[in-house]
């Protein structure tokens, strides 16, 4: 018989009971043994087990349909920019062909999402070194989280490598951490801690794709609000948030979880509520690489010039813009295409390089940038998009003189590194400029295939 048993702090045991009943040797009954065993362990498999089920079989479902729609969305989208490239900006439907493409763009972007979480998505993993990539992480937490927000990282003493997708793990992280964050409205503390650990049987029965082996466990700990039981087990679910519209997509952690999964590991959450909340995220540990990438960060070089950075996705500015600031660079922000014209017309001067978004509402990158070539002929500017852009349309970018192409989710040394490219190329030509005195074609366009 299965019971839960009361303590006497008010917190519950569930417990499974045997009883006897014991008679004396007249065969009168006197009365039972009885032994109660603690069974949460047991409990607590079993349910992470119904919900390693039940998210496998929503991927499934939810890989088929975000399947249909990225094609859909993609000849939508493809359709809308080749009447964009068509049309004349006076045309009275101009505004209403880029509303569509903006609003696919947004559309394709929560495909993305759904298309991670279901495991379809693309990943592009190869044997790391974690630390060196969370402290390049930790650094631009320091801008993106609030002072009252104490920020710690206890990383273990030895370099511990997986193999992984270093633009994923950054997404994940990243969506850890802003959890943590909006879970510690009035502050707290965050910590992000590695260590080495061993796996046994019975914590892999809870987890079907896991063997008994070496890992590493990443762990975010916030000492925030907490999960209350009942909604701990949605939380993995897509669009499940509790926070108001427009501040939750309910998309970040089924994002982390399918990452995870795709790298072959798990995710575990514990949570109380008042108390904080630790999700620990378990990666395979693998041999270090035979020849270790020295830190990416000493290798891109940082500047201090004044790069204008214009996105309308509030929490990709922030990373970019945190990124940028790292290197040493001034930024200045415009969240659409009329702020970016506004704010180049009063900083130009100083405006070494701007980056911008290609799909915005209001007015597109593009526009923008034919805008600001107006003001400034001589503007240096670098686009990023969000989704498979098109062969023609990177060409037709390419040609109106655009310096180069990122695209989105970018990782951040990726995008310094263009951005020192760019710039240091357009020294070298400053100088012929100078030299010659009469203008040089413009050389051959960097792209920067970045995903
Ligand atoms: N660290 C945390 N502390 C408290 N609640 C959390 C935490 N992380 C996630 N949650 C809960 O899980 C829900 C889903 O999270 P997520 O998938 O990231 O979507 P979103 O953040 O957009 O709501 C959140 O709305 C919140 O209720
Ligand atoms: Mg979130």
């Amino acid at each position: 018989m299965e019971l839960e048993l009361v303590c006497r702090d008010g917190h519950r045991i569930p417990v499974r009971l045997n009883m006897v009943g014991v008679r004396d040797r007249q065969g009168a009954y006197q009365g039972y043994w009885a032994t109660a065993r603690d069974i949460s362990a047991e409990k607590r498999l079993e349910a992470q087990l119904l919900q390693a089920q039940k998210l496998e079989s929503l991927g499934t479902l939810v890989g088929g349909i975000a399947h249909d729609f990225n094609n859909m969305l993609t000849a939508i989208l493809g359709y809308a920019q080749l009447l964009l490239g068509q049309a004349n900006q006076e045309d009275r439907f101009y505004e209403h062909l880029q509303q569509i493409e903006v609003l696919s763009q947004r559309a394709a972007d929560v495909v993305q999402q759904l298309l991670t979480f279901s495991r379809e998505g693309t990943s592009r993993q190869r044997r790391l070194l974690l630390h060196p990539l969370l402290k390049e992480i930790g650094k631009l937490l320091q801008r993106m989280i609030p002072e009252n927000i104490e920020v710690e990282m206890h990383l273990a003493a030895e370099d511990l490598a997986i193999e992984a997708d270093p633009t994923q793990l950054q997404q994940v992280v990243m969506n850890l951490v802003v959890n943590a964050r909006d879970a510690m409205p009035e502050g707290g503390q965050l910590r992000i801690e590695t260590a080495r650990v061993k796996l046994d049987e019975s914590f892999c029965r809870a987890h079907p794709n896991l063997r008994p082996g070496d890992y590493v466990r990443l762990r975010v700990s916030d000492t925030g609000v907490g999960i209350p039981p009942d909604i701990q087990r949605r939380i993995f679910d897509p669009f499940f948030t509790t926070k108001e519209a427009g501040k939750g997509t309910g998309l970040g952690l089924p994002v982390v979880y399918g990452i995870v999964k795709n790298h072959g590991g798990a995710v575990e959450v514990e949570s109380e509520v008042g108390r904080g909340t630790t999700i620990a995220l378990y990666f395979p540990l693998v041999e270090k690489p035979a020849e270790v990438e020295r830190a990416s960060s000493a290798e891109v070089k940082g500047g201090s010039e004044t790069i204008l950075l214009v996105e309308d996705e509030p929490t990709v500015l922030e990373l970019a813009r945190a990124a940028l600031e790292h290197y040493g660079y001034q930024v200045l922000t415009a969240q659409n295409g009329v702020e970016a014209i506004a704010t180049y017309r009063d900083h130009g001067s100083e405006i070494a390089l701007v980056i911008l978004d290609v799909v915005m509402p209001k007015l597109g990158g593009r526009e923008t940038f034919r805008e600001l070539q107006r003001i400034d002929p001589g503007v240096k500017a670098i686009l990023a998009s969000g989704y498979d852009t098109s062969e023609s349309l990177v060409n037709e970018l390419l040609q109106s003189g655009v310096c180069g192409l990122v695209r989105k989710p970018y990782q951040i040394q990726e995008l310094a590194q263009a951005v020192r490219q760019v710039l240091d190329q357009s020294m070298v030509e400053d100088r012929k400029e100078a030299l010659t005195k009469n203008k040089t074609p413009h050389p051959p366009h960097p792209f920067f295939g970045l995903i």
